[in-house]
């Protein structure tokens, strides 16, 4: 449809409302690039190399790189206010919600002379401790002070159970966050970058956008899959579940794509983790699951003309839950990475700002016949 010159696209599908050279999603291909990069190429990085990466455009050199890792691990705390929102707030909140809450009251203590990046770091520095400290308040267990010697993949393991993280294991949770940290024009990004458009503040256009990745059709996807893996119980049932959920027009949590029309890329590195740390660990259920899912959810949408493939959520549940991660952690842990991706955003875009403004198709009607309040009967 065609309204005044403009195409009508639901939900802004395929439309193009802003230029960046941050990333590129090649849903066709199945290739996902941070600043020209292939992420296959970046997942062996620290995360301080990919975030210098996706904020200046450039791969750092030892000494940048050095300066950058010093710079994220001196930041890792929070004021004594946040602290207490954090032991104010009932127990019964979602960790998203949380991480919402307290980003936009950090806000408030930063001052517009403050250099952005010094805003930035300051608060990727602080998203895992807001998360691993809200956590642990629920379940009773006291703040567990950051290490400045462990990578950010083992900081987070760190804080959250309260020992020196494995070496293995800091290393999936670095590579996790690598894969998350950015992913073009998806909603939460979109929400950033409207929000700052506006040029409110970088922590209400952060808040926002962590508001956006709490959906389940978005970061909130994570959580669900495990709930099928749970669902379906063991491999030899997969098939006779597929067809029933099929048939109930279910949609299947951690498959297909509003851009990606072949498996996403990040799926198979997260996947080769999942194996290798489920062989490991001899835990190979839910692996064993998701790869039949996935094998016969490709036959039957295939069947129907519409073959759906496993996006980046798919394999990541699985994976946290054999690092011990509990499950309400999932969608803060894609939180954690994705700010990176977000703040870069806001850099670029406040470059050469311009007021997101799109037009809603007005179906409603005009010219009604006004009723003072007194005569109106029904
Ligand atoms: C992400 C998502 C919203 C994209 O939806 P979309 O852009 O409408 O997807 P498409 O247009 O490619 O869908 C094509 C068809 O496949 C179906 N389909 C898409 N994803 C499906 C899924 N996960 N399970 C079953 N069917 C699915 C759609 O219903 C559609 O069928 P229809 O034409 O009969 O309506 C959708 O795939 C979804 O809900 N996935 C599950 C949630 C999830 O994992 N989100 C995380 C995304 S990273």
């Amino acid at each position: 449809m065609t309204v005044t010159g403009t195409e009508f696209k639901r939900g802004l599908e395929g439309v193009i409302a802003d230029q960046s050279s941050i990333c590129l999603v090649d849903g066709v291909e199945g290739k996902l690039y941070y600043r020209g990069y292939s992420i296959s190429d970046l997942v062996g990085c620290t995360f301080p190399e990919v975030t210098y990466l996706l904020l200046k455009g450039k791969l750092p050199n030892q000494k940048e790189l050095s300066e950058i890792t010093h710079k994220l691990r001196e930041k890792r705390s929070i004021p004594r206010f946040i602290i207490d929102i954090i032991h104010s707030l009932p127990k019964s909140a979602h960790p998203m919600e949380v991480l919402q809450a307290c980003v936009a009251a950090l806000g408030t203590a930063h001052h517009d002379d403050e250099p952005l990046e010094e805003k930035i770091i300051t608060l990727i520095s602080q998203f895992p401790i807001i998360c691993a400290s809200y956590y642990r308040y629920k379940k009773g267990q006291a703040v567990v002070p950051s290490s400045q010697d462990e990578s950010e993949g083992g900081h987070f393991l760190q804080i959250l159970k309260d020992a020196q993280s494995d070496k293995e294991e800091a290393r999936i949770m670095e590579t996790c966050f690598i894969l998350h940290m950015e992913h073009g024009f998806n909603a939460s990004t979109f929400a950033a970058r409207a929000i700052g458009s506006t040029l409110a503040p970088y922590h209400a256009s952060i808040s926002g956008a962590v508001g956006s990745l709490y959906g389940p059709l978005h970061g909130g996807a994570n959580e669900g899959v495990l709930d099928i893996v749970k669902e379906i119980g063991s491999p030899e049932n997969v098939s006779a579940w597929v067809k029933k959920a099929l048939q109930e027009k279910r949609k299947i949590t951690g498959m297909g794509h509003r851009v990606y029309k072949v498996k996403d890329p990040r799926a198979y590195i997260l996947e080769d983790l999942l194996k290798s740390c489920a062989e490991k660990t001899g835990n190979t259920k839910n692996y064993e699951i998701l790869k039949e899912l996935e094998v016969t959810m490709k036959l039957e949408m295939e069947k129907r003309g519409k073959p759906i493939y496993p996006n980046v959520d798919f394999f990541s549940g699985a994976l946290y839950n054999l690092l011990g991660i509990p499950r309400e952690l999932f969608t803060p842990l894609f939180a954690i990475a994705r700010v990176v991706g977000w703040s870069a955003h806001l850099v670029e875009m406040w470059q050469d700002n311009r007021l997101y403004r799109p037009k809603l198709l007005y179906q409603g009607t005009r010219d009604e016949k006004f009723i003072p309040l007194k005569n109106r009967r029904s």
